[in-house]
């Protein structure tokens, strides 16, 4: 286990978007670089970047059509080593988005796969052997390619399977099993890739739909197998590299299949989704809505037996927002979001900040899709900075999105003195963390809750935090009391309990 994940607090940087340094509209490598000392100062001593990877952009650089080389609109390899470099020298870790589940359909082994003519690549995706043969249990592209055969596709259509094999075999001509020697060449081929950027710098990688490589694999057995595998090619040759799963399911992913990390996902109705993420961040029910009437519980009774069970395995990963989800800000207000910012940074596992939360960047709603966003787009807007022109990210005259157009649009600047903004915080209580080792990744954790209430309480270590997410005064009963470290809101602690302001957090040493 890398040690270096214990004390991580990881900034999401969606690269289109975060400053382009040449005026070309998009963002790009050296503009990270650029702003390296930013997300230092922000307390974040690693970075998750979204695929960097020659593309042609069907779905954000989610289709790769070259695992080797960097996208020429982001610059070249020898900028990416560059920024591996620069951000090692500052203390930085930077894990690359791998794709393993799918290619672009423009990917060379699937131009060579769609042919009439076999070659090394022809079990490289899922092929029928007929175009007639169409189960309907599986996305197939049919009828498009010079071979006699469809194909099944894992995201969008232009993003074809690759060939990992199946657990259970249904339909015997074409399906194969995952030791097939080409559904094992498939795995090679992805370790290929992951030695390949390791070796020139990088700190390990975000697996992009990570339960995604075999089919027919209900209970996943098969899948966390080859996952197992790569944790041990990873233990063996790069022991200091990490790995987080797309996975949300932290016993299969940590317990099962190696991950270092899984992350907490906004699927919805699930208890991560219930305290603050979409599907019902509006909705009465969730547990960070000032007018909430739920009750915390539907989070702790899904969280804490999974945190039990893989606690001593691995981190699971809470994320203030990503690239997929709408950002908070559509559906809570400014006091909820500095609440969910406390609980993010304070509890175990190693957390995640989009970039843009910690100012409380706006959804974009009803924008044009753009690269395959779809409802996603109103999330990855260009990062805002300052007052000049496209509030800071582009000279450019017409960024690839619209940069936000309203009068009272946050930057960068004009939250960072601000003595009442979601920045300060986020810096507040990153610095926290850092400074504290109870609240690092794996603290103890002791999580208090009353069935049907919304107010609760955890102490990790010598520390206690207090959390009344509702928007009228609270209180909870508790035997601890000590020193004020930190607070949003206002408390007063009496005897057996602590008596809590509207939307109010409290951080206490005992
Ligand atoms: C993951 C990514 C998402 C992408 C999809 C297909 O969910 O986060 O952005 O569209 O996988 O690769
Ligand atoms: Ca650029």
């Amino acid at each position: 286990m890398p040690k270096w994940l214990n004390d991580a607090v990881f900034y999401e940087i969606y690269p289109q978007s975060f400053y382009d340094s040449n005026g070309d509209g998009i963002g790009d490598i050296n503009g990270i670089i650029e702003k390296l000392d930013y997300v230092k100062g922000l307390g974040c001593n690693a970075i998750w970047l979204n695929p960097i990877y020659d593309s042609p952009f069907m779905d954000a650089g989610y289709d790769v059509r070259d695992y080797k080389k960097v996208a020429p609109r982001y610059g070249t390899n020898d900028d990416l080593v560059n920024l591996f470099n620069k951000a090692h020298e500052m203390g930085i870790k930077i894990l690359l988005d791998l794709v393993p589940g799918h290619t672009s359909d423009t990917h060379p082994w699937f131009l060579e796969a769609k042919k009439a003519k076999e070659s090394e690549f022809s079990n490289r995706y899922v092929f029928t052997k007929s175009v007639w043969d169409a189960p309907p249990q599986y996305r197939m592209m049919c009828g498009i390619c010079e071979r006699d055969g469809n194909y099944l596709v894992n995201y969008f259509s232009s993003q074809p399977a690759l060939n990992y094999g199946f657990n259970e075999i249904t339909h015997h001509e074409w399906q194969l099993p995952p030791e097939h020697p080409d559904c094992v060449a498939t795995v090679e081929a992805i370790k290929d890739v992951m030695r390949f950027w390791l070796d020139k710098g990088a700190d390990g990688f975000r697996v992009d739909m990570a339960d995604s490589l075999v089919k027919n694999d209900d209970e996943k057995v098969a899948t966390a197998k080859i996952w197992r595998g790569v944790r041990e090619m990873l233990d063996k040759e790069y022991p200091e590299a990490a790995m987080v799963s797309e996975w949300c399911n932290p016993e299969r992913a940590i317990n099962n299949a190696g991950f270092h990390m899984d992350f907490y996902l906004d699927h919805y109705g699930n208890g991560y989704s219930r305290l603050f993420r979409y599907g019902d961040p509006r909705s009465s029910e969730a547990v960070f809505n000032p007018n909430g009437k739920g009750d915390v519980k539907a989070f702790a009774d899904e969280y804490l037996p999974n945190y039990e069970s893989t606690k001593n395995n691995g981190y699971i990963s809470f994320m203030t927002n990503n690239h997929d989800m709408p950002r908070v800000t559509a559906g809570l207000d400014k006091n909820a979001i500095k609440l969910i910012s406390a609980f993010i940074f304070t509890m175990p596992g190693v957390p995640f900040l989009y970039y843009g939360d910690e100012i409380g960047m706006k959804y974009q709603a009803n924008l044009v899709s753009k690269e395959g966003g779809f409802s996603r787009t109103g999330s990855r807007t260009p990062m805002q900075w300052n007052s000049q022109k496209n509030l800071g990210f582009s000279t450019g005259d017409e960024p690839y999105l619209p940069v936000d157009k309203s009068d009272d649009a946050p930057t960068v600047e004009n939250q960072k003195d601000d003595a009442d903004s979601i920045y300060k915080v986020v810096t507040d209580v990153i610095a926290l963390r850092h400074k504290y080792d109870d609240l690092k990744g794996n603290g103890e954790l002791e999580f208090v809750y009353e069935e049907g209430k919304i107010p609760f309480y955890y102490k990790r270590g010598n520390l206690v935090m207090f959390f009344n997410p509702l928007g009228k005064d609270a209180e909870i009963s508790t035997e601890y009391n000590g020193k004020v470290v930190y607070q949003i809101g206002g408390a007063e602690f009496a005897d057996g309990k602590v008596e809590m302001k509207p939307q109010s957090f409290v951080m206490i040493e005992l």
